[in-house]
């Protein structure tokens, strides 16, 4: 499985936060909200991801990610000229994808949960067609709207309805197989001029081969748009993490749970992050697991 991260847009409702930086690098607590999506993938256990943003922020992401080599991870980056839809990344993927089946990410969603690495395994290893994961949500016009039956199997979806049919909203984590690549190609712009990931999910419901995974009770998904939902996120993060001792979306840690890279990695790894909170957490971590 591949795995793509959409990290583009104009980040027109974050400004001026976005004037010189991307929104997806922008703090989330203690990380750049990158690390938040990039985690999901990596506990997929999905190693070969490219990340898709504008022409001027590529050499951001480089300088932060690098090649993901520290990681035990190949990163590759590829542009999205402009902001043309979700599903364009699927196309301007389509070299990375190869006869691959991928997961798309959106840069900007953050998805915490008890059990989640366990639900997304499972499901990128019996995938067959597409996943889309639902989250009940108070305002789903806002988002795609996803109804279905007793066995999870899709049965209708439309991108911001006036009159919704559910209230579960489809999430920014999608789970193809490798015909989303000719069926990406194959869609026609939307009213708006975007290549909508809607559309291209409409033709695996068609199909009858599009299941959503409804994330239960206790689940959070999170979506950064506008400054209240960014602070709010920031939120989340740093209570959970106080309270639990743990953190959320440390990359260094989870290479480590998927033996991407090994303990005394991680020890380097902290310590050139030096007198920070995340550093000492790190070595922490490394020294559990047996860091000389
Ligand atoms: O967040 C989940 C929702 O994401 C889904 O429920 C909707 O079905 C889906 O269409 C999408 O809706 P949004 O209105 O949130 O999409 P937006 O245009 O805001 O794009 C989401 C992120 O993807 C945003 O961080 C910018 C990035 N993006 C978007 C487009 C259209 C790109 O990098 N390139 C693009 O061309």
């Amino acid at each position: 499985m591949k795995g793509i991260i959409l990290a583009g847009g104009g980040g027109t409702r974050l400004r001026p936060l976005t004037g010189t930086l991307s929104k997806q690098l922008l703090p989330v607590y203690n990380k750049p909200m990158i690390y938040y999506p990039l985690a999901m993938l990596m506990l997929g256990g999905i190693r070969e991801i490219q990340v898709i943003s504008s022409p001027q922020h590529i050499p951001l992401f480089r300088r932060v990610l690098g090649d993901g080599s520290r990681l035990g991870l190949e990163i590759t980056y590829a542009e999205q000229a402009e902001p043309q839809g979700i599903a364009q990344a699927l196309t301007i993927g389509a070299g990375h994808i190869g006869d691959s089946p991928v997961a798309l990410i959106l840069g900007d969603n953050i998805f915490h949960g008890p059990g989640f690495s366990s639900v997304l395994q499972g499901s990128i290893r019996h995938l067959d067609g597409c996943v889309l994961f639902g989250y009940p949500v108070s305002d789903p016009r806002r988002y795609g709207v996803g109804e279905i039956d007793e066995d999870g199997l899709l049965l209708s979806l439309e991108e911001k309805p006036e009159r919704p049919r559910s209230n579960l909203a489809v999430t920014g984590l999608y789970l193809y197989d490798n015909d989303v690549v000719d069926i990406a190609k194959n869609i026609r712009p939307s009213a708006r001029g975007e290549l909508e990931i809607t559309d291209v999910n409409k033709v695996y419901l068609e199909q009858r081969r599009a299941r959503l995974i409804e994330l239960g009770h206790g689940f959070a998904w999170l979506d950064m748009g506008t400054h209240d939902s960014l602070l709010q996120a920031s939120q989340y993060v740093q209570l959970l993490e106080q309270r639990q001792g743990v953190r959320i979306a440390c990359i260094e840690e989870i290479a480590l749970r998927m033996g991407f890279i090994d303990a005394e990695a991680v020890y380097r790894l902290g310590r050139e992050l030096g007198a920070s909170g995340y550093g000492a957490y790190l070595m922490e971590v490394a020294t559990h697991a047996g860091a000389a």
